[in-house]
C-alpha cells in the first residue's frame, strides 16, 4: 500500500470473502479498524470456480470495509487454501561466503534458495520456504546462525507448494477487483498466527481451521511450522449429508445444522425432536439422535483425515501435545469433544484476540484465518519500515526470505 501504516487482508473461504484493514502499530500490532464480509459466490475448496462472481464479492467486501474504516484498499495480504496445497522437507547446503566465516543474511539467503529447488510436477509452483533449523559445520538445532562463524551452512525447511494455476487464478480474481496482491499466505498458517500462544507453538500444537469447503491445518513445533496441509472436506459435506440424508433442501439442512446439530451422538436425545419447517418438511418431526447419526461420521472422516494427513510428518514418532480447532465448523457442538476422542489429545477451541474498535466483531473460530493474514501483513509493514529487506522472486510474489517468516512465529 502507498502508506505502509496501513494494510489490509483478504481472506477467500468457501461461505464468505472477508477484507479487514488495519493500522499498523509501532511494535508490529495491528488495530483493526475495518471490517467487509460478505457470502461467498464463485469459490469452492479454495479454488475459483467463477472469476467474474468471485471478483464482484471481493469488490463489495472491499467496499464495506472501507467505508467503515474511511480508508481505501489498494493492496491486501491473501489467504492461500485448496487442496492443491503440498509440503515437503528439503534442505539446502552453502559455503559460507566471507573470509573471517562469519554468517550473514546473504549466506543465509543463499541457502534458503537452494532448499527452494525441490522437484516439481508440471504445474507446481513454491508457495513458501520455511526454516526449520540451521546446521553449521553439522552441528543441529541452530535457530539463527547470523553473526555465528562456520564454513559450512545448512538450512532444513519446510517446503509449501501450490498449483501455479489454482493460484494464478486467485491473484487473477483479486486484480479484477481493483486490488493488488501485497503477498499470498497459507490461510492455515495465518490461522496458527492469530489462534495459537507462542507457549503452543513451542510445544508443539496442531491448528485445524476447520471451514466449509476445506479443513485446513498447520503443526507448529519448536516455535516453527512443522507441517500443513488441506483436506478437501469441511462443513458444507455435513451440510449436504443432512440434506441428502433428510430430503431438504441445502439452506435448510444447514439452518438445522446450526440450530440442533451436534457432533456426538451420545450427546443427542432420542427424545428431543426438531420440527421441520418449509419447503421439502411435510411437517416431518426427527429427533436430534437421528441428525447425530448423520453428522458424526462426516466429522470423524474430516477429523480422521487430518491425522493421516500428519503422518508424512512423523505422527507415529513425534506427536503434538494439543489440538486447537477454529474455523466457522468449530462452532458445531460436540465437534471439540469428538477431536478429543479421535487424537486422545487435549483439544481447545482457538478464537483470534485482535485489537482495534472492530476487534469485537472479529473473535470468533469463522475469523481466524482473516485476523492472522491481517496481523502477517503488519508485521511485514512493520519490518519494511525498520529497513528489513524483503526479497520477491521472478516467479510471482510468493516466498519471504527467511528473516520475516522464522521471526512472526
Ligand atoms: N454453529 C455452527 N454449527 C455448525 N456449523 C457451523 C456453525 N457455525 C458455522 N458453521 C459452519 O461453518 C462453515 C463456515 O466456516 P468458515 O466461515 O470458517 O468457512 P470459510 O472460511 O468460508 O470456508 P473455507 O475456509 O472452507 O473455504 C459453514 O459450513 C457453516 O455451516
Ligand atoms: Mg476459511
Amino acid at each position: 500500500m502507498a502508506n505502509r501504516r496501513t494494510v489490509a487482508a483478504c481472506d477467500l473461504g468457501s461461505s464468505k470473502v472477508c477484507v479487514l484493514v488495519g493500522q499498523v502499530q509501532p511494535a508490529g500490532y495491528v488495530d483493526i479498524v475495518g471490517v467487509g464480509e460478505v457470502s461467498c459466490a464463485g469459490i469452492k475448496r479454495g479454488i475459483i470456480v467463477d472469476i467474474e462472481q468471485a471478483a464482484n464479492t471481493i469488490r463489495r467486501a472491499v467496499q464495506k470495509a472501507e467505508q467503515m474504516s474511511g480508508v481505501p484498499v489498494h493492496s491486501v495480504t491473501l489467504g492461500l487454501s485448496g487442496s492443491h496445497i503440498g509440503a515437503m522437507f528439503s534442505s539446502g547446503v552453502v559455503a559460507t561466503a566471507r573470509e573471517d566465516k562469519e554468517i550473514t543474511i546473504d549466506d543465509i539467503s543463499r541457502a534458503t534458495e537452494a532448499a527452494r529447488l525441490v522437484p516439481l510436477g508440471p504445474d507446481q509452483q513454491v508457495v513458501h520456504v520455511i526454516p526449520r533449523q540451521f546446521l553449521v559445520d553439522g552441528f543441529e538445532g541452530i535457530r539463527d546462525p547470523t553473526g555465528m562463524v562456520g564454513s559450512r551452512l545448512e538450512v532444513q525447511a519446510l517446503v509449501v507448494t501450490g498449483s501455479q494455476n489454482a493460484i494464478q487464478n486467485v491473484i487473477r480474481t483479486v486484480e479484477r477487483a481493483g486490488l493488488a496482491v501485497d503477498d499470498i499466505v497459507l490461510s492455515s498458517m495465518a490461522a496458527g498466527r492469530a489462534v495459537l500462544s507462542e507457549a503452543e507453538r513451542e510445544a508443539g500444537t496442531v491448528v485445524i481451521d476447520a471451514g466449509a469447503g476445506t479443513t485446513d491445518f498447520a503443526w507448529f513445533e519448536g516455535g516453527m511450522l512443522r507441517w500443513v496441509g488441506v483436506v478437501p472436506l469441511g462443513g458444507d459435506n455435513i451440510t449436504s449429508d443432512i440434506s441428502v440424508g433428510l430430503r431438504l433442501p441445502i439452506p435448510q439442512a444447514e439452518e438445522i445444522k446450526k440450530s440442533h446439530g451436534v457432533a456426538l451422538e451420545e450427546w443427542a436425545a432420542d427424545d428431543e425432536m426438531i420440527s421441520l419447517s418449509g419447503p421439502g418438511s411435510d411437517g416431518r418431526q426427527l429427533s436430534q439422535a437421528v441428525l447425530a447419526r448423520i453428522i458424526q461420521p462426516r466429522a470423524e472422516e474430516i477429523l480422521s483425515m487430518v491425522a493421516d494427513r500428519l503422518m508424512p510428518a512423523g505422527l507415529r514418532t513425534a506427536v503434538p501435545s494439543g489440538v486447537v480447532l477454529t474455523g466457522g465448523s468449530a462452532g458445531l457442538r460436540g465437534f471439540r469433544e469428538l477431536a478429543e476422542k479421535v487424537y486422545n489429545l487435549p483439544v481447545r477451541l482457538g478464537r483470534p484476540d485482535p485489537l482495534g474498535s472492530m476487534a469485537d466483531m472479529l473473535a470468533d473460530p469463522a475469523h481466524a484465518s482473516a485476523v492472522g493474514l491481517l496481523q502477517y501483513g503488519a508485521g511485514l509493514a512493520s519490518q519494511s519500515n525498520q529497513g528489513v529487506s524483503n526479497r520477491r522472486h521472478e516467479d510471482g510474489m510468493l516466498s519471504r526470505i527467511w528473516e520475516f517468516l522464522t521471526q512472526w512465529f
